[in-house]
């Protein structure tokens, strides 16, 4: 768990990490705790609110909100990124900090990112970058040096998992030199250095200034075991080509669909692009069609619906680990796929057909959770 810490805070480009969060939303809740405490702590008790471009994944504003700070949305300009007189404007002594995700949701490098970071700063604010989407920057940029504050990795996501990989995700969370007391405890430290013959002491420690424990034991540790081991296996220069191969399939996929697939901001992308999962000559399909239909060719379907600025989103994030074979067979599915679409709309509002069961009613499974299960002549189980 230190060395975890250690290599963290190297990745990033910070003083202390906190292996803690439970994910990368629970992570971003971490860092607007720690925002706020900071201001508190300086007896600046006004600074409650929170900017965040539209571009910003769906838990941005649902953890900050959680938060009980007020979010503030920040439009983006025609090429995908914060919108920079709109950010200017926003900027006063209210502001606690602004959430940013760099690459964003849409795969696009922030291209005005230093005087993003400069404009907050200098209004007071701390910049919370959320790291969801390090798999493009690894070895490359870090965040710290970009002057980003404080930002949680999503372990599940950058060292060992696709997206959607499923199971439990963990969301370290990195701060600069100025945040290290707030963080979430315990963490882990060399209570006494050790010697050629003898190891170091390590001990739990508590920081000074601790916004408390956001989890308990130390997070979802199985998680941390799994990114130990991938960092180490890949080591320095192996983290730099996570990125290098994560970004080029990206672009891969990016050139070879967008003829079927309309790309609305169609530049040089990071780890993931955005496409329309809809057609004028295909009026009744939607984006979920498509990422059902994908299950049919053995494809996890993407992300769909986010972010909200692309009508019908499919967010398509091809990771580093996926051949060229396998992105050849992607690209044809997803091409078959547009061509059903208007051909055959049927087979796609039908999909999945091949998967044990068919079309959940996602919406029932949210709104009417039923959190227990038991033999059935012990008749319904209790429901909440
Ligand atoms: C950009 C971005 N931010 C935050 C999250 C939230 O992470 P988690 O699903 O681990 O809570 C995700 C999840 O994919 C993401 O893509």
């Amino acid at each position: 768990m230190y060395s975890l810490q250690e290599w963290l805070c190297e990745i990033g480009g910070f003083a202390a990490t906190s292996l803690q969060p439970a994910a990368g939303a629970h992570g971003e809740l971490t860092g607007i705790l720690i925002i706020r405490a900071y201001h508190r702590d300086r007896g600046d008790l006004r600074r409650t609110k929170i900017l965040i471009p539209n571009s910003a994944h769906g838990t941005n504003p649902a953890s900050t909100a959680m938060s009980g700070m007020e979010v503030i949305e920040l439009p983006s300009d025609e090429r995908g990124n914060v919108d920079l007189a709109a950010l200017r404007a926003a900027c006063d002594d209210t502001v606690a900090g602004l959430m940013i995700t760099n690459p964003n949701t849409l795969g696009l490098f922030e291209e005005h990112m230093l005087e993003v970071v400069e404009q907050v700063h200098a209004c007071g604010g701390l910049v919370y970058g959320d790291g969801a989407n390090m798999n493009a920057l690894l070895g490359i940029v870090r965040p710290g040096d970009l002057g980003i504050d404080v930002m949680h990795y999503n372990l599940h996501k950058t060292f060992s998992m696709p997206h959607g990989g499923g199971g439990p995700g963990s969301g370290p969370v990195g701060v600069c030199e100025k945040l290290a007391d707030f963080l979430p405890g315990p963490l882990v430290e060399v209570i006494e250095a050790g010697d050629e013959d003898e190891a170091p002491l390590f001990g739990l420690v508590m920081p000074a200034k601790t916004i408390g424990r956001v989890k308990a034991f130390h997070g979802h540790f199985g998680m941390l075991v799994r990114a130990y081991a991938y960092i180490r296996m890949q080591g320095k220069s192996g983290m730099r080509e996570i990125s290098d191969h994560a970004v080029l399939n990206a672009n891969y996929l990016r050139v070879r669909l967008r003829q079927t697939y309309h790309v609305p901001y169609d530049r040089i992308c990071m780890h993931e692009f955005v496409a329309e999962g809809r057609w004028e000559q295909a009026p009744g399909i939607r984006a979920l069609d498509v990422a059902k239909r994908l299950m049919d060719f053995g494809f996890h379907p993407p992300t769909n619906y986010f972010p909200l600025i692309v009508h019908e989103a499919l967010m398509i994030e091809p990771t580093e680990s996926e051949s060229k074979q396998v992105l050849d067979a992607f690209t044809e599915a997803m091409i078959k796929i547009a061509e059903e679409a208007r051909t055959h709309p049927d087979i796609l509002h039908a999909a999945p057909h091949v998967t044990p069961v068919g079309r959940l009613d996602e919406v029932k499974a949210a709104k009417d959770l039923v959190l227990c299960c038991r033999p059935a002549e012990l008749g319904e189980p209790a429901k909440r």
